[in-house]
């Protein structure tokens, strides 16, 4: 089945609590990224459990495995369900981060960014060979993900058939850069609609400015619910 994540990219915590209300009750992740954290901290994240709902800590971690599985373990106590790192911070920073993680007695689960789904070939860093063999690059990036520990990856929704074909379910499937069909795309590049990102096997779809910016949120959430369940 799978599930929803709204990205709650608000600049403070009232802000925050403001748009839980706005989306009304539902069993979807609130997805606490840079922004709220480096505003709100923490107390984001008790907030929103507290309200009742499951959060997704997206801090994308990148350091040395020591200050990683020392904050994942931080993340596990807080309550967070879900925790990503990148993947380009190595296997042994994944492994440190699952270790962290379960470091708690909790369930956080940790999930690797493979490529941020805001780049394409043009947009890419130096250092990636070119032209950029993504299949592969991604491939590889998931046998190290997985053989050290994550949960799953974060990836865009496009990439998923190479993906699944690998690495079935359970195995965690994080896809944002999601748009309901006819809404625009801002500065994601690969890009999908609700019902296709099910139908190609996403986990769990991170759903941000088409619905924290719709005039209706909680509509908008409704009708990507229902594209969820009649794909
Ligand atoms: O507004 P939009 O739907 O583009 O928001 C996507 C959310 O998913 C943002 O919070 C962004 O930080 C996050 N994200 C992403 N690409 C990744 C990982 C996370 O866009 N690879």
């Amino acid at each position: 089945m799978t599930e929803i994540a709204v990205a709650f990219d608000v600049e403070s915590l009232e802000r925050a609590i403001e748009l839980d209300r706005a989306l009304g009750e539902g069993r979807e992740y609130a997805k606490v990224g840079l922004e709220l954290f480096t505003a709100a901290g923490p107390d984001a994240v008790r907030a929103l459990r507290a309200r009742g709902r499951r959060v997704f800590l997206d801090l994308k971690l990148h350091d040395i495995p020591n200050t990683v599985e020392r904050a994942a373990a931080a993340a596990a106590r807080l309550g967070a369900e879900l925790l990503t790192v990148h993947a380009a911070g190595g296997k042994e920073m994944i492994r440190a981060a699952a270790r962290g993680a379960r470091s708690a007695g909790t369930s956080v689960r940790v999930v690797a960014v493979t490529l941020l789904t805001s780049l394409d070939e043009e947009s890419l860093p130096p250092g990636f060979e070119r032209p950029f063999q993504l299949h592969q690059t991604l491939a590889d990036l998931l046998l190290m993900t997985e053989s050290a520990g994550a949960h799953g990856i974060v990836c865009a929704a496009p990439d998923l058939p190479g993906i699944r074909e690998r690495h079935p379910a359970p195995f965690f499937a994080v896809t944002p850069g999601i748009r309901p069909s006819g809404s625009p795309v801002q500065d994601q590049r690969r890009v999908a609609t609700v019902a296709e990102a099910v139908r190609l096997g996403s986990s769990l779809l991170v759903l941000g400015r088409s619905v924290t910016a719709a005039r209706d949120p909680r509509a908008a959430l409704e009708a990507a619910r229902a594209e969820c369940r009649f794909r």
